[in-house]
């Protein structure tokens, strides 16, 4: 595929109400809790992004029925827990690390061998974290070198429980073990020193799982699970996510005039760091109409211009807003004085190196950015960076959006290299923009 070029110009103030796509983690973890379920899953506002698709192939390569309603709705026709069926060919996760890792968990404890792949990225990014406690319940693993993919899983005959405490903070792996738990006999047992998004204990439960999780002194978590739970097939309502709507409120915050709007948005507190840091930051941020959706918490977002000033993120926050540092990066740069994002080494392994890359690209449009061990610091005056530069997004979307998002209030235009990652999960990001009032548009062509 040839790259897709794409530059952003001062936008007129936005204005609108928008929702986002669906939740790229519930959307997941929906799919894959379907095709172990006994029974139809429907689900409902399900992310058609790339990674979520490549997602809903792979758990029909498996044996399950995954189909999309012409009303929008999809449905999974489930196997049972340790009921999926060897695939004939290799699995081929796309970009998505959640996928891939999540999936790997489910595999690890159904006695048969999947082959694993993905792009480029995807291929260059860690798995040893989720093979070691999956080694530990017996499965096998065959990988390039520093247990990257292509990679088969040799799922378990006769898997063991494992009490495991995670030595990074990771939401993938805690739910790829306990993925593996579910078809394993026993409790599986993962502990994690500090509370990272919990959407699949809040599924496992919905699907009918039985999850026992004690609070630790200090904020950290021990989740349990019992194997060989029956599943039974539900409703899932997808919220908006929050790590796409990130996107359009930073842009809402930084373009003057701006008042947008965004429905239905996840709000789940284990996801919410932007939006703490954000407040505190001076941005006007209010949250309406807060509901529960099938178990996970949602809320309408009123969105205002803001004058936004440098603050102190410290790293304990890190887990609840991984994702969004690119974005936050961004608004810092456009805060007076000097934000500094703590302890961010996480961001070195994610579909890029975030640190590098967010870094570089604030650096090309005039920002004052240092790297200091695993902490960012940003310094601005209150006032629009230059911009000005082209941008390298290595195959990640996260870092390609932030920097549009820049280039909407920037002084001068910004372009990314290839916009092509976006659609791993905001396929409508440009659409959805430039109709709130950017000026997203394909260098030296029409937009
Ligand atoms: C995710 C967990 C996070 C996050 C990713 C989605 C999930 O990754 O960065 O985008 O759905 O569990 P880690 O578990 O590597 O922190």
């Amino acid at each position: 595929m040839p790259p897709k070029p794409l530059s952003s110009s001062l936008a007129a103030a936005l204005s609108g109400r928008i929702r986002v796509p669906g939740d790229k983690s519930i959307s997941h973890r929906s799919l894959m809790l379907g095709a172990l379920s006994v029974g139809v899953s429907t689900i409902e506002g399900l992310l058609e992004g790339e990674d979520v698709l490549a997602t809903a192939a792979a758990m029909r390569s498996l044996g399950a029925h995954v189909e999309r309603r012409p009303d929008g709705v999809w449905e999974v026709a489930g196997r049972g827990v340790g009921g999926l069926a060897e695939a004939d060919d290799v699995l081929d996760m796309g970009n998505a690390g959640t996928g891939a890792r999540l999936l790997m968990g489910m595999l690890a404890s159904h006695p048969f061998t999947s082959f694993f792949t993905g792009d480029a990225s995807l291929r260059s990014r860690p798995m040893r974290r989720v093979i070691e406690p999956l080694a530990r319940m017996g499965a096998g693993f065959v990988g390039r070198s520093g247990g990257r993919l292509p990679l088969a899983v040799i799922g378990a005959q006769s898997p063991i429980p494992i009490s495991y405490e995670l030595p990074v903070p990771s939401a993938q792996v805690k739910s790829a073990i306990l993925l593996a738990g579910l078809n394993t006999p026993g409790r599986t047992t993962v502990v994690e020193k500090e509370a990272t998004r919990d959407h699949t204990e809040l599924m496992l439960r919905h699907f009918g799982a039985e999850i026992v999780v004690d609070l630790l002194p200090g904020g950290g978590r021990a989740v349990s699970l019992t194997g060989h739970p029956e599943l039974t097939g539900r409703a899932v309502v997808v919220p908006a996510d929050p790590s796409s709507a990130a996107f359009p409120v930073v842009a809402a915050l930084l373009v003057p005039g701006s008042e947008v709007v965004l429905t239905g948005v996840g709000v789940n507190p284990l996801r919410s760091g932007l939006f703490q840091t954000l407040a505190e930051m001076g941005a006007d941020i209010q949250f309406t109409d807060r509901r529960d959706q099938a178990g996970e918490p949602v809320a309408d977002l009123l969105v205002r211009h803001s004058a936004l000033r440098g603050v102190d993120v410290p790293p304990s926050r890190a887990p609840s807003m991984i994702d969004e540092y690119p974005i936050l990066a961004v608004a810092a740069s456009f805060a007076r004085g000097q934000t500094r994002m703590r302890g961010l080494s996480e961001l070195r392994v994610k579909e890029s190196d975030r640190l590098a890359a967010i870094a570089g690209g604030l650096a090309a449009a005039g920002v004052k950015v240092t790297v200091s061990g695993d902490d960012l610091i940003v310094d601005g005056d209150g006032g629009p960076p230059a911009g000005g530069a082209a941008v390298a997004v290595r195959l990640d979307h996260r870092i390609a959006m932030a920097f549009l998002v820049m280039g909407m209030a920037a002084r001068r235009p910004l372009s990314i290299d290839d916009a092509a990652a976006i659609d791993t999960s905001f396929p409508d990001f440009v659409t959805l923009m430039n109709g709130l009032g950017a000026r997203l548009v394909v260098p030296g062509g029409e937009g």
